[in-house]
């Protein structure tokens, strides 16, 4: 009997996907995968090791693995520690290092590239065996094209550029609203034009533009979703 479904979330960059997909996750008592964190790590490795050229970086594809572990965060007055997903590059965790608009943008550019993305859709295809939460731009169109719930997530550009940028001021970082708009747009651009799985909604996608709504009101509708889909299956 069925009794998780793998769901498939897509949309663009800093609409709140991971949230969503985590406490979706959670609800469901399945693993949430987060694929842009893949193809950040592999961004951080064509930094650190100065890889411009789509054939080198092809070349180096088998030198680098992925990974996630769980790891203990520690709160704050007290609370119960939570725990959290973070990546691993060849074994260490970068968590820290791939949540920079350096990385974010070098990702995109690397997600261009073909057997880059044959390389992870590969593995994302392994870990979506048993049922997972996964997100990315291309989970519902490549990776479980067969996925019973897709969902398509959106919210305006200047509503991303602004969650976009607390959190970069939150992390201690100094942007310019302006140029982290411009970001967001240059990204969408990218992410729905390159030539490999472009960004674009499954036919069979549920859109939720969620400029206008609360993270729980958000949070309640997805799940509804859910769990109404789940129950249909089981008749
Ligand atoms: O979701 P994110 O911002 O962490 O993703 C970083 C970049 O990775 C994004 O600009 C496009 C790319 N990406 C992709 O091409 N396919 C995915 N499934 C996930 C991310």
């Amino acid at each position: 009997m069925v009794n998780k479904l793998t769901v498939a979330i897509d949309g663009y960059s800093s609409c709140g996907k991971s949230t969503i997909a985590k406490a979706l996750a959670k609800h469901a008592r399945s693993t949430y995968v987060d694929t842009g964190a893949m193809y950040r790590a592999i961004g951080l490795y064509t930094l650190r090791h100065q890889l411009t050229e789509p054939a080198d970086i092809i070349a180096a594809l088998p030198n680098i693995q992925i990974g996630f572990v769980q790891v203990s965060v520690p709160s704050a007055d007290g609370e119960p520690a939570t725990s959290a997903q973070h990546v691993t590059l060849n074994g260490e965790d970068v968590e820290a290092f791939i949540r920079t608009l350096e990385v974010g943008n070098r990702a995109s550019e690397i997600s261009q590239i073909r057997e880059v993305r044959a390389f992870l859709v590969a593995q994302q295809q392994l870990m979506g065996e048993h049922g997972v939460v996964m997100d990315g731009r291309d989970i519902g169109t490549v990776v479980f094209p067969n996925a019973p719930l897709k969902l398509f997530l959106t919210a305006r550009p200047e509503i991303r550029a602004q969650r976009r940028f607390d959190e970069l001021i939150a992390k201690g970082e100094h942007p310019v609203f302006e140029d982290v708009l411009a970001d967001v747009n240059d990204r969408d651009y990218r992410d729905t034009h390159r030539a490999e799985s472009p960004l674009r909604q499954a036919e069979d996608a549920i859109v939720v533009d969620n400029s206008d709504l609360t993270p729980d009101q958000q949070m309640r509708i997805i799940i509804d979703l859910y769990d109404r889909k789940l129950a249909s299956l089981k008749q």
